[in-house]
């Protein structure tokens, strides 16, 4: 990252005092679980945020600059008191951490930021939790703040919560910060316990590939926050504190009870935290191969009953399982972005083809397919 380093001190006259990165993920199953207490399953990817990261005397004021490696302009901001309309959007990933240690009761000082990120913007690969755990690091390990990795999840979410606008759970933070290599991240919301998995693709013969379909989305709006408030109206007939406690075997009676909409999400949540639970279980039993049908069956899920993939996302995964895939699922909050294949290594261009062909027949955008492997979660450079 020495191009980061480098590209901070053209901009600020300073070298940076420090540099750190966190990547960006994607969700191998548990899709909109999080928020509902339940079970998710994801990896960090080698795509990343990374900053560098200059922290001004406290004499000095507590002047706080944000800029990025894509362009725009310095976005100049007080460290304390920082409210969203006072800071361009893009920087909100930034600056929302700041006011969420604030809120937390630390005075940060001013500083000087440079944002590079190498993970695609709207692509479902979180790349607006890889900026704020960059963040929310490197002000930890760089001040010795003494939080741990599970206190800055909440941090992050914080940031992400009530200065960004986006209802979002914890699984994209989560795997930012918490993921090792080779290993998807299990992950009980409710409790916070965490349990690294192996995913051994390589060793197996397989690989991920991510198909971004480059259809945008964004959680600070619209249907996201249906879906949240649809969820917590599903628990609250039914009963319970979250989705979580409804089992697959209260399906007939929530079918009889709720109304036709509010019981298709509720079953996309209750089906896919038991689909993790079977994938985590079959991960460990039989290895990487055997979770082909599971992945469908979680896309077959939020297609027709959670209603957030698109016909992109849909002519991604068929035509992935038309050329060999094993399994494929669209991957994040849904509403476009990314689907990922789980393919035998030597399919990939196959496969590829086949995706590329079809969405050029259909007319659609030529998507960016790249494979991922499960990497680690951020770090200092
Ligand atoms: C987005 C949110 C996450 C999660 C996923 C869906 O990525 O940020 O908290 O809800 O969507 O699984």
């Amino acid at each position: 990252m020495t191009t980061l380093a480098d590209a901070f001190t053209a901009l600020y006259g300073n070298a940076p005092e420090a540099c750190f990165a966190a990547p960006g993920r994607v969700n191998l199953i548990g899709e909109h679980t999080d928020y509902n207490e339940g079970f998710v399953l994801p990896f960090a990817i080698d795509k990343v945020a990374g900053i560098g990261l200059r922290i001004r005397p406290r004499e000095s004021g507590r002047l706080l600059r944000i800029a990025s490696t894509r362009g725009g302009q310095v976005v100049e901001a007080q460290a304390n008191g920082l409210v969203p309309s006072m800071v361009a959007p893009w920087a909100r990933y930034v600056a929302g951490v700041f006011w969420a240690m604030e809120q937390r009761g630390f005075a940060l000082p001013g500083a000087d930021i440079l944002l590079d990120s190498t993970v695609p913007v709207g692509a479902g690969l979180s790349s607006s939790a890889a900026i704020e755990c960059a963040v929310a690091l490197g002000l930890n390990e760089h001040l010795g703040l003494g939080l741990s990795r599970e206190e800055l999840v909440l941090i992050c979410q914080l940031a992400e919560n009530e200065f960004v606008g986006a209802p979002t759970g914890i699984l994209d933070q989560s795997a930012s910060l918490l993921s090792t290599p080779d290993h998807a991240l299990f992950l009980d919301c409710r409790t916070r316990d965490a349990r690294q998995v192996d995913l051994p693709l390589a060793a197996s013969g397989l690989q991920v590939l991510v198909i971004d379909t480059r259809v945008s989305h964004s959680h600070d709006s619209g249907g996201y926050r249906e879906l949240v408030l649809a969820c917590t109206r599903g628990a609250r007939e039914l009963g319970v504190a979250a989705l979580r406690d409804v089992g697959t075997e209260r399906l007939d009676e929530a079918r009889e009870t709720l109304a036709p909409e509010i019981y298709r999400r509720v079953k996309h949540i209750v089906t896919e935290n038991q689909r993790v639970l079977d994938t985590v279980e079959l991960l460990e039993s039989r290895g990487p191969a055997a979770i082909g049908g599971l992945l469908l069956a979680s896309h077959a899920s939020m297609r027709d009953d959670f209603g957030i993939s698109c016909v992109e996302l849909d002519l991604a995964v068929d035509t992935s399982m038309a050329a060999g895939a094993i399994g494929a699922r669209m991957t994040g909050g849904g509403f476009g972005g990314s689907a990922i294949a789980l393919i035998e290594a030597s399919h990939a261009e196959g496969v590829s083809a086949a995706v590329r062909r079809a969405f050029a027949e259909a007319g659609y955008i030529t998507p960016e397919i790249f494979s991922v492997v499960p990497g680690p979660g951020a770090r200092r450079l």
